[in-house]
């Protein structure tokens, strides 16, 4: 057991900052196929997942939701639905589980800190941009909008704030070196990307530390600084194997990693500094970085905003989990970005599953009880037209082997329907219908049966990484045992003597398309339509009563120069002055279209000055999501309504 080789993989951990949709589950999905397959071959395997829970975005999240960063995240990983619940239902055989705010991890990231900073590879600056003081926030020249804070549309300045700084640049020719080994990173068309868009540029020192938010590893040896993001997230990979800390001793069994499965965007982190930290730490770096790519809608990214995110929660329960999991790896080529459709989930459920597979376990089941009460008889009877299938049958796993270890799973997948695909062919063309008509023929219908459920097995065996469950009941029906069940046993004639079949429940029912199609736009629908904030806590109606609110004219409007976000207003707000009031709502309305019209304006706000002008009040709007878009009206009131009317 101690002397089995070993295989390291590893999913990236997950932001648990909203539930994680089907593009995620794609990539999990695909790294427990290779890591079930590896333990097929006889590995041992770690694999490894997990979530990346620091960081300033899940703090506002949090913030939002009125909750501590800990409890928002607590919820998202461990709560009903969440993270773990996900891999649970789509049976992710993961070894390990890490979350960056585990004690040990923590631990762990403060050594490798405090480690780089005493080689000299980190080092104390600062980091440059431009501050806009109400937002708290830093934004680069290119984020800025006419020169303003894109948020607020305020005056920014230069500002600068201490942080810790990783020597990336240091590395870039031992990086690079990586890169050109051909095998580090894969597939080999990212390899250029890397070197010609980031290396040959020149690589910059990374900012890795930061002081204006604190939901982060503090850096032990200068509080008020906390680790940012890359140095913390990426080092889960060895921290989570014991690295710098007592939870776990099996670094030095499966360090270096022999693959990292990451998404194609992330891609220039696993390969360039990844490496390059730990070259400084002096430790030897992964053997694999694998990018794949994206799970599409309409050619886009999935995103929340977009309203276009697919749940696997909704997929796995309409159509199965394994049913879900092949999807995935049987239609999209790992490497590359797949456009996901309803139609193309069903269509290829029904052509390959119902169809091809479920029908080869359906007949083969059901004609060995019907002619032989469900055992083969010893005495069969070959045939020259037994010979594409048995080479066939022998060919298929190294064919599959040599797809899979290059994380060619949907070829893999090709190699093993050829064989089902032949095998339901051979009952065609051998007609056991015919062949059982007559009492002579029984050696030749024994050995007709013999070799389908000896395709069937040996198909079985290569598809368990992807299919387990359901696998699992296949190999039930031909009745073979665990010994028939392994990579071993998958050649021809690896099925024992005796062997009981017994036709079971139908694996993949077929699935009537325009129905469930219809059913899944109606879920999306639902999923999609405009969700309403809560209603906020109370507030008296003194408060209320001292917020002026009144009917105003909007005497002109309009753009102000150099924004492309304001309109300035002239308002005749009934006090026989004109007055000035400056909103953000220029992608919204034509200046033209609003001189005239009767506005509801709060007009006892304190002045505020925009791009150099006052604005004195807020005209009021209503703001809502449209087809998944924010879009806002401006409250106009009727004309009959007289100028100066206070609401109350
Ligand atoms: O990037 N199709 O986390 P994350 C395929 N925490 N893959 C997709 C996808 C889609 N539509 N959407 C997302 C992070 N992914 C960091 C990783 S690792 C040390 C830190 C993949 O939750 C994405 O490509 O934003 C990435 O590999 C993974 O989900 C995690 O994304």
């Amino acid at each position: 057991m101690e002397n089995r080789k070993t295989f390291y993989i590893t999913t990236p951990i997950y932001y648990p900052s909203d539930k994680l949709h089907i593009g995620h589950t794609y990539c999990t999905v695909a790294t427990d196929t290779i890591a079930r397959y590896k333990r097929l071959r006889g590995f041992d395997v770690m694999f490894l997942t997990g979530t990346d829970e620091h960081g300033q975005k899940i703090e506002e999240k949090a913030k939002e939701a009125g909750k501590t960063p800990q409890q928002f995240v607590d919820d998202i990983v461990t709560g009903k639905g969440g993270i773990l619940d996900l891999w649970k239902l789509m049976n992710i055989s993961n070894d390990r589980f890490i979350r960056t705010t585990d004690d040990y991890h923590v631990e762990s990231i403060q050594k490798i800190f405090r480690k780089m900073y005493e080689n000299g590879d980190i080092y104390k600056g600062a980091y440059k941009g431009k501050y806009c003081t109400p937002c708290e926030s830093f934004w680069t020249e290119s984020q800025l909008v006419d020169g303003k804070c894109p948020d607020c549309g305020r005056e920014v300045h230069d500002a600068e704030e201490e942080a810790y700084f990783f020597r990336l640049s240091k590395y870039a020719k031992p990086v690079q070196d990586l890169l050109e080994t051909g095998t580090f990173l894969e597939p080999a068309s990212r390899v250029n990307e890397m070197i010609n868009n980031f290396i040959k540029p020149g690589l910059e020192d990374l900012c890795v530390s930061r002081t204006s938010f604190s939901w982060g590893i503090p850096v032990d040896f200068d509080p008020g600084h906390v680790v940012y993001v890359w140095v913390d997230a990426l080092s889960n990979y060895c921290t989570a194997l014991g690295l710098y800390n007592d939870r776990y001793h099996d670094f030095d069994r499966y360090w270096p990693a022999d693959a990292h499965i990451v998404g194609k965007e992330i891609v220039r982190f696993h390969s360039i500094i990844w490496p390059a930290m730990l070259m400084s730490l002096g430790l030897p770096v992964p053997k694999k970085v694998y990018g794949h790519g994206w799970l599409v809608i309409d050619g886009g990214k999935m995103s929340k905003s977009k309203g276009n995110v697919v749940d696997p929660y909704v997929l796995a329960e309409k159509f199965g989990v394994d049913a879900l999991r092949f999807f995935l790896l049987r239609t999209f080529p790992f490497g590359s970005d797949g456009n996901f459709t309803n139609e193309l989930l069903i269509s290829t459920i029904n052509t390959d599953l119902a169809n091809d597979l479920g029908n080869l376990v359906s007949r083969t089941t059901a004609m060995v009880e019907k002619y032989f009460g469900g055992v083969i008889p010893e005495e069969r009877e070959p045939a020259q037209a037994d010979e594409e299938l048995i080479r066939l049958i022998r060919e298929t796993p190294g064919n599959y082997a040599a797809q899979m270890d290059a994380f060619q799973l949907h070829l893999g997948l090709e190699e093993v329907f050829k064989l089902i695909q032949r095998a339901n062919k051979y009952i065609d063309e051998s007609a056991p219908w015919v062949l059982a008509k007559d009492e002579a023929n029984r050696p030749r219908l024994a050995q007709v049966m013999f070799n389908l459920v000896e395709a069937l097995r040996v198909s079985l065996i290569c598809l368990t990484p992807f299919m387990p469950d359901s696998c699992g009941k296949a190999f039930s029906q031909i009745g073979a045992a665990a010994e028939a069940q392994t990579w071993e046993s998958a050649v021809y004639g690896g099925m024992p003597a005796g062997t009981v079949i017994h036709k079971g429940e139908t694996l993949f029912p077929r699935i009537d398309a325009v129905k469930e199609l219809a059913e899944l736009e109606k879920i999306h629908a639902t999923a999609a339509a405009p969700k309403t904030p809560p209603v906020l806590p109370d507030v008296s109606i003194d408060d209320f009563a001292r917020c002026d609110m009144r009917v105003c004219k909007i005497l002109a409007c309009e753009a102000v120069k150099k924004s492309d976000k304001l309109l300035r207003f002239t308002l005749d707000d009934g006090s026989g002055k004109e007055r000035q009031i400056l909103s953000g709502i220029r992608k919204y309305y034509e200046p033209e279209q609003l001189v005239g019209k009767k506005a509801v304006a709060i007009l006892n706000l304190p002045p505020r000055k925009m791009m150099g002008m006052e604005s004195n009040g807020m005209l009021l709007s209503a703001v809502a999501e449209e087809d998944g878009k924010e879009t806002l009206h401006l409250m106009i009131v009727g004309d009959d309504i007289p100028v100066g009317a206070q609401l109350c």
